[in-house]
């Protein structure tokens, strides 16, 4: 039986996560831990209430203390969500990114150096981290687990640093660790600042849809539920301090992306038809990379691991999920996300 501690599990991939291990895995029990941030919220794990295998901790991962309660001789495995995430606000303030991701991550490390977690003692932790420490690609090419890093927002230099002491862990300690850089993910439970959930909220609300740039940017989409098996997979399978890329192979530009949703919206929402008329052309982010898209044949090959959605219908799903919760993201909009969105978009 696994005692799987999950930072950032309030988050919108870590509660999703902690979803997939309780549906899929009877014997497993799940301990969410999590700061609660501005992005985590408890409403994010509501359906798990009630489930004896889960239980909820409140706290800090850049504090020992709190680390030492949470992180007890019983627990097996760790799943590390627990971040700053979002590239836009490692921009405007950077400060918090270094605290959390890497003083975040490096503490972490050591009260698994101090209870000398070992490998043969069924012990793993699983580091999640991104595919924006590879840097940005020109129109050709994927990044692998052999593209050297080039960070180039503090946020992905933020992880990047996070992936290294990781990796030194390994290198230095022998401790059991492995580190996967995923993709963009898109699903339920993501946090309104980001491109999807903010091109939708928007259009139902009738507001401008803010196009960084030209809209030309490419990004590589990947569901999160693939992402959760992705990392189940690789915290079953793979082998300690190595890396994993995933993604979705589903290359898009952000353009497609609101086109789409503009399209879904007309279709579910016809009365503010067309959506597409609420496109806005904004000033570009800071240092925008350009592309991103993954070649995870290792993941897939060595482990065997397969997405199941296709990003269409992934989309759509994740579309009716924002227009079928609008009491979760209106409590949301109407606390901290008001200020943010001010400072970010302006009126
Ligand atoms: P999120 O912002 O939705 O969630 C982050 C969670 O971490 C929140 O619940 C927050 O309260 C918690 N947290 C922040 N600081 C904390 C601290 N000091 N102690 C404990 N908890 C803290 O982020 P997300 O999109 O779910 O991303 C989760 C992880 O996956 C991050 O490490 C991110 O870098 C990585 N990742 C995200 C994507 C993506 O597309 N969203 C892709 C690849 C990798
Ligand atoms: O690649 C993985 C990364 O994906 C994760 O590590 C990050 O945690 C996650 O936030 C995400 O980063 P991005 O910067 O790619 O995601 P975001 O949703 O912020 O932006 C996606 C694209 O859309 C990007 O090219 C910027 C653009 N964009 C975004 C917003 C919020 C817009 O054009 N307008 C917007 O208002």
């Amino acid at each position: 039986m696994r005692k799987i501690l999950v930072t950032g599990a309030a988050g919108f991939i870590g509660a999703n996560f902690v979803y997939y291990i309780l549906k899929n895995f009877k014997d497993d029990q799940v301990i969410a831990f999590d700061k609660l941030t501005y992005s985590g919220n408890l409403a994010n794990l509501k359906e798990c209430e009630g489930d004896k295998r889960y239980s909820f901790i409140q706290g800090d991962i850049t504090e020992k203390k709190d680390l030492q309660n949470a992180i007890t001789d019983q627990i097996t495995h760790i799943v590390h969500f627990a971040a700053e995430s979002h590239v836009d606000r490692s921009i405007t303030g950077p400060e918090e990114f270094i605290h959390t991701n890497v003083i975040g991550t490096f503490r972490i490390l050591e009260r698994i150096r101090e209870l000398k977690w070992t490998e043969q003692g069924g012990k793993k932790m699983l580091h999640v981290s991104t595919d924006e420490v590879y840097g940005t690609l020109g129109s050709e090419g994927f990044f692998t687990e052999e593209t050297c890093f080039q960070p180039n927002s503090p946020y992905s230099a933020s992880k990047a640093s996070s992936d290294h002491f990781v990796r030194s862990y390994f290198h230095t300690y022998g401790l059991p660790v492995v580190t996967t850089n995923c993709s963009n993910n898109y699903g339920p439970y993501q946090f309104p600042e980001k491109l999807i959930p903010l091109m939708t909220i928007n259009a139902l609300l009738g507001k401008p849809l803010p196009v960084y740039g030209k809209g030309d940017n490419i990004r590589d989409w990947l569901h999160v539920e693939d992402h959760c098996s992705a990392i189940e997979t690789v915290l079953a399978k793979g082998k300690t301090g190595e890396t994993y890329a995933i993604g979705g192979r589903s290359e898009r530009t952000n353009m497609d992306i609101v086109n789409q949703i503009c399209a879904i919206m007309d279709e579910l929402h016809p009365e503010g038809k067309p959506h597409s008329s609420l496109i806005t052309y904004v000033k570009d982010r800071l240092g925008h990379d350009f592309r991103y898209a993954i070649d995870c044949s290792k993941t897939e090959n060595e482990l065997g691991w397969k997405q199941k959605h296709t990003f269409e219908e992934g989309l759509r799903q994740t579309v009716e999920w924002y227009l079928a919760n609008q009491k979760w993201w209106e409590s949301i909009l109407s606390g901290e996300y008001k200020d943010y969105y001010k400072k970010q978009y302006g009126n």
